[in-house]
Order: C-alpha cells, then sequence, then structure tokens
C-alpha cells in the first residue's frame, strides 16, 4: 500500500523505522522508490546539491515545482513531501496556502515540510492543513534562517535550548503536524522529544532514538562531508573513475570501439 501521513503515523505506533531520503529528480526518485523507502522529500537542499549554492535562500518556487514535478514521475509507493522554499510562507497566510497548493497540485507533492516554530508559523501551519494538506514541521537547525543562527551549528544544547524544543516540537504535534523533523539536536534530546511525541519525529544529524532518519542523497552516496552523513556507496567516486575512463578513451581513440560503431 502506498505510504501516506497518515501511515507514517501508525508505523511510529507500531514501533517501526521510518527511512526518508531526498530526491531532485526522476530517475534517482525512480531508484529510491523501487528500493522501498517510505518517503521522499524534495527538500530545498537543492539549492546546495543540484544548483551549488552556498544555502537554500535562493531556492524559488519555480525551482521546487520543477524538481517535485520530475520526482512525481519516479514515485510509485513513497509518500512525497515537498519543502516550502525561503519567502514562500514567511510572507502572509494567503501566499503560504496558495504555494502549498501549488506543489500540490501544480508538482504532484502529497504533503509539505516547513521550517520554524509554532511560535512564527502557527497560523501558516493551520491554514495549509485546513486546505487539506498535511504538514510535516522542522526545528533544530533551520537552514532558513542561516543567518540569524549564525552558522551551520548542533542546536537546543543547554537546558534553556532543550527546553526551547521541547515545547516546539510538542506545539507543532498540537498544530496538527503529521511528522517532524529534528536537524542536529543532541542525540539524547532528540530521543526524549521522540518519546514525547505521539507523531513521528524523523532525525537528519539527531542520533538513532528518533522515528526516523532522512539523508539528502548526494550524502549518502559519497558527496557528503558532515560529521552526521554515512558514504552508502562511493557513487561520486565511481561517477569520477567513468568520466576519466571515457575522457582517456576518447583522447587515445579507443572509444567507439567496433561493438559501438554501425555496420
Ligand atoms: O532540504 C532538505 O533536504 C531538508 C532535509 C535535510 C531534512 O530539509
Amino acid at each position: 500500500m502506498p505510504v501516506s501521513a497518515v501511515t507514517f503515523r501508525e508505523r511510529k505506533e507500531r514501533g517501526e523505522k521510518i527511512a526518508v531520503l531526498t530526491a531532485y529528480d526522476f530517475p534517482m526518485a525512480a531508484l529510491m522508490d523501487e528500493a522501498g523507502v517510505d518517503a521522499i522529500l524534495v527538500g530545498d537542499s537543492l539549492g546546495n546539491v543540484v544548483a551549488g549554492q552556498d544555502n537554500t535562500l535562493g531556492v524559488t518556487m519555480d525551482m521546487m515545482l520543477y524538481h517535485v514535478k520530475m520526482v512525481r514521475a519516479g514515485v510509485k509507493h513513497a509518500l512525497l513531501i515537498a519543502d516550502m522554499p525561503f519567502l514562500s510562507y514567511q510572507i502572509n497566510m494567503t501566499e503560504a496556502v496558495r504555494n502549498a497548493g501549488r506543489l500540490v497540485a501544480e508538482g504532484g507533492a502529497q504533503a509539505v515540510k516547513l521550517e520554524g516554530p509554532v511560535s512564527r508559523f502557527g497560523d501558516v501551519i493551520g491554514a495549509i492543513q485546513r486546505a487539506s494538506i498535511p504538514v510535516m514541521g522542522h526545528i533544530g537547525l533551520t537552514p532558513q534562517s542561516i543567518h540569524q543562527i549564525g552558522g551551520y551549528k548542533v542546536q537546543g544544547r543547554g537546558e534553556v535550548a532543550a527546553r526551547r524544543l521541547r515545547e516546539d516540537a510538542i506545539q507543532l504535534q498540537e498544530a496538527g503536524c503529521f511528522a517532524v523533523v529534528l536537524e542536529c539536536v543532541p542525540a539524547p534530546l532528540a530521543t526524549e522529544i521522540s518519546q514525547s511525541l505521539s507523531i513521528p519525529t524523523i532525525g537528519i544529524g539527531a542520533g538513532p532514538g528518533c522515528d526516523g532518519q532522512v539523508l539528502v542523497c548526494h550524502d549518502l552516496l559519497g558527496w557528503g562531508r558532515a560529521r552526521f552523513t554515512k558514504t552508502y556507496a562511493d557513487a561520486r567516486g565511481m561517477m569520477r573513475g567513468a568520466f576519466e575512463e571515457y575522457i582517456r578513451e576518447v583522447k587515445e581513440n579507443s572509444f567507439p570501439g567496433p561493438e559501438q560503431c554501425y555496420e
């Protein structure tokens, strides 16, 4: 049965861990879906890993829609979640609902994710859900607030920050979010938050106590350098090797060989 925002919660109730990956195009999404991933997030991390930008702030609705449509074409089973990019939900509720709606109606996403606590975006989270669009929360390190946070660093350290994060997580649950991403949070705190919520937590750099994990696909394929990522396959190295071999064969005129030629 295809995964939905509803089945996400059921997985937590059954104690089944949830595996989420990011994807930005058709072939990668189709492969992950075939492999059995539970959800695919078209993250605004595409600004970094696809568009080569320093941060996610330059990602636009047009860019998101372009990538969500490609991913949609490859996904049959996994839940397709789309990130709401910077300034697509911060300006006012009407724009937020329209933009979330576009990601669903034009892009084919089944849920949206937005960064920040209920104290800032509670009204927006409510309005998007009233339009029948499931919302995933995202707290801890929120890359769209990078200039305010002052760098990509662990969040929730110290009693005051930890309490704030615990409260933010509870409030996102009360606001109706179907899941919440915890990014770069000390593992014991993420475990405690996960145990206190009935909705699943999806961790990235938040330890094994979360109800699920998400990784940026380029990170697990050899492009990642952050401590919390793991290289499951050095696809980057393999691809570079293939490019080098092709270049060498063209230069020495051994490609194309007889088998690649028409009689
Ligand atoms: O943009 C993204 O890929 C994300 C994940 C890292 C959670 O938000």
